[in-house]
């Protein structure tokens, strides 16, 4: 059927009516639903991590440079959990259940819960953690492809966040250490 567009729409809305209990996965659905939904929980339980490091960085950032890095840290949290809502919607539209047990959250996370000493430390394991999640979003996008280009439009809305995260991480990086711009 590869390059022929499907017209007939009695057999499309014969389809639709079959398994109406699959909500949004239709017939036409390419992807490896199992896998995808596998590969959503991971990256739920990753913006999950992100969320936790954020915040705890948000609550330990002090001294006298603290204020303006804390606002970031806390809008990153709050851009974290948004995208953890994101994927945890499409994990449902897929039919799938979003895993949110803690037990088990850091094993499933690609990132890790880094707390950092000072706020340089915070900063560069908040940047380490981003350049992680690019990674694999770029990765996760890729995997996608056209098989399910609803949750690769996701993934990539969630990664240009990431980049500009990692961006304003390497960018307070550099106003605390000049030789590190
Ligand atoms: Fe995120
Ligand atoms: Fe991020």
């Amino acid at each position: 059927m590869k390059g022929t567009f499907l017209t007939d729409v009695q057999e499309i809305r014969k389809r639709a009516r079959q398994h109406v209990e699959q909500g949004a996965v239709t017939e036409g659905y390419r992807a490896d639903r199992e896998t995808v939904i596998k590969l959503l929980n991971e990256a739920l339980a990753t913006e999950i991590v992100c969320v936790l490091r954020y915040k705890r960085h948000y609550f330990m950032a002090t001294g006298i440079h603290a204020e303006p890095v804390a606002k970031e840290f806390r809008q990153h949290a709050a851009e974290e959990q948004e995208h953890a809502d994101e994927i945890a919607e499409r994990i449902t539209q897929l039919g799938g259940e979003p895993n949110l047990n803690p037990d088990g959250l850091l094993s499933r996370s690609h990132s890790e819960y880094a707390e950092g000493e000072s706020l340089t430390d915070m900063i560069r394991e908040d940047l380490i953690a981003e350049r992680i999640a690019i990674d694999t979003y770029a990765e996760m996008a890729r995997y996608f492809g056209e098989d399910d280009p609803t949750t690769r439009r996701m993934i990539e809305g969630i990664l240009a966040k990431e980049e500009e995260h990692a961006n304003d991480m390497a960018d307070l990086l550099a106003a605390f250490d000049p030789t590190k711009g």
